[in-house]
């Protein structure tokens, strides 16, 4: 039996989010540049958003750039902003025609001109779409979508009393989404890097060594089956 049979269909996390780690690692392996590993991502990623859809996964949510990834070298920078402007070129046809609605998270007014007006495009053409809805986490940190939340928040003068969890949710990049069910972070690191650290409050977590282009539909329905074999109590008694 692999992982994609012993699944649960009936019981597939509501909201995926993926922490894609391990691009240059992948690359390194084969004595070949990181642009090489980014680009094998990117094709990975594409398989992982149909497989997601298919599976009838609601929210997929990916980690693609950070706040901190800036500071990675000029060349590193152009090439991961090039790659989303020609998998968002490439892809968003067949990803409407299957239903597949794209969003982002994350300060994206800051991403060069050519990367916002791409992703603004295929925001407003998949915004009717009715299956994943599939979001890019781009210049994403949740340090930063703090203080940007805190920041709208007092230009809308609202009262000081009424902020509760909810109030607070409405502000952030990840407001039209659930939290997240499952998080998944591939290529070894135990961490979270900036990723969706109030969301996370009560996510599953699965760590695992398989370097991002590497982790396959298999792969990820071995996430999705360990998620299913959780505890997930949410503070109460079972
Ligand atoms: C993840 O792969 C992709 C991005 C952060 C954009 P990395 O580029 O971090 O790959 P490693 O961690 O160096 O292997
Ligand atoms: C996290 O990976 C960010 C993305 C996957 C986009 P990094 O490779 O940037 O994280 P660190 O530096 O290992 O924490
Ligand atoms: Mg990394």
């Amino acid at each position: 039996m692999n992982y994609e049979e012993m699944t649960d269909k009936s019981n597939i996390p509501t909201h995926i989010a993926i922490i894609m780690d391990g691009n240059g690692r992948w690359a390194k392996k084969r004595l070949m540049p990181r642009s090489v590993g980014h680009k094998a991502g990117a094709d990975m990623l594409k398989r992982i958003v149909r497989k997601c859809n298919d599976m009838g996964v609601k929210y997929l949510t990916v980690y693609a750039f950070s706040t901190e990834n800036w500071k990675r070298p000029d060349e590193e920078v152009s090439l991961l902003m090039g790659l989303i402007v020609t998998y968002l070129q490439k892809e968003v046809k067949e990803m409407n025609e299957n239903n597949v609605r794209i969003g982002a998270i994350g300060d994206i007014e800051k991403l060069p001109k050519k990367a916002y007006d791409e992703l603004k495009k295929a925001m407003e053409i998949t915004k009717d779409n009715t299956g994943v809805v599939f979001s890019l986490a781009l210049n994403y940190g949740f340090r930063d979508d703090l203080s940007h939340a805190i920041k709208n928040m007092m230009k809308e003068n609202i009262d000081i009393e009424k902020i509760d969890d909810e109030t607070a949710k409405k502000y952030l990049y990840t407001s039209y989404m659930p939290d997240p069910d499952l998080i998944i972070r591939t290529g070894g690191e135990i961490r979270l890097s900036n990723f969706m650290l109030y969301e996370a409050s009560y996510s599953e977590f699965y760590f695992c060594d398989t370097l991002w282009p590497e982790f396959d539909e298999e792969q990820l329905c071995k996430a999705i089956y360990e998620y299913q074999q959780r505890d997930r109590r949410f503070g109460n008694v079972k």
